[in-house]
């Protein structure tokens, strides 16, 4: 296992660890919830009950897979604790989410959640969010979305699929635009010009849960606990 991959696996299995029991749990997307979702699992088995919302088709297939137990915002608009990752992670806990194309299912998760645990490795802490905001717009309006992202300084680039052609269609039926910008000054501002726009369900911009968020920083020999 290569330094990156020790440190997501350490921060994934610290974040399964911080789970109480009887507890409704977020379950994020991408690689370093997979370790969490790993270690909860073993919990599981060990008696811990818990029940998961999942935030896309990648993280209910892993549940499945791992006899988490899932439900959904219907049956559960309250959870305990949501755990998911970020791509950027600035020092006031502003986060860039959205690699995997999973931000609104995740932005409808963090806001039910009470406490909102990120995971990741260093690599993903910055001074200043800079990396392309990824922005889900129903293909209805991609060609509006698109002026007004470039109005407002933008370079946006529709997400083009692998091993599929044309857009990466998201688990809710909706393209992907990756929208650079030269400077992120104000996040908050960012985030709510984007969101507000006709057409987009939600951007990877994540400014609004700060007081509820904790950072689980993992490294190669364990992690780094962040509160603000
Ligand atoms: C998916 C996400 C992921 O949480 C983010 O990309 C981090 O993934 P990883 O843990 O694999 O680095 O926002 O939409």
């Amino acid at each position: 296992m290569d330094e990156q991959t020790r440190a997501k696996k350490n921060a994934g299995y610290y974040a399964a660890d911080m789970i109480e029991d009887n507890s409704i749990v977020g379950l994020g997307t991408g690689s370093t919830v997979f370790f969490m979702m790993e270690r909860l699992a073993g919990r599981i088995r060990e008696g811990l009950r818990v029940t998961g919302i999942a935030t896309s088709f990648q993280t209910e297939r892993r549940a499945y897979e791992y006899n988490i137990p899932l439900s959904s915002l219907h049956e559960s608009d309250v959870i305990d604790i949501a755990i998911d990752g970020a791509d950027q992670i600035d020092p006031a806990f502003r986060l860039i989410k959205g690699r995997g194309a999973a931000q609104t299912r995740e932005r409808c998760v963090a806001e039910a959640a009470t406490s909102f645990v990120v995971v990741a490795d260093k690599g993903k802490l910055t001074d200043t969010l800079s990396a392309p905001v990824p922005v889900e717009v129903m293909s209805f309006a991609v060609p509006v979305v698109m002026k007004r992202l470039s109005a407002i300084g933008g370079t946006p680039v529709v997400r083009e699929g692998i091993k599929k052609d044309g857009p990466v269609i998201t688990d809710n039926g909706n393209w992907i635009l990756d929208c650079t910008f030269p400077l992120i000054e104000e996040p908050e501002v960012l985030e709510c010009a984007i969101n507000s726009l006709p057409g987009v369900l939600s951007c990877g911009i994540f400014t609004e849960f700060t007081d509820k968020t904790s950072i689980v920083i993992g490294t190669p020999e364990g992690v780094e606990y962040l509160s603000l």
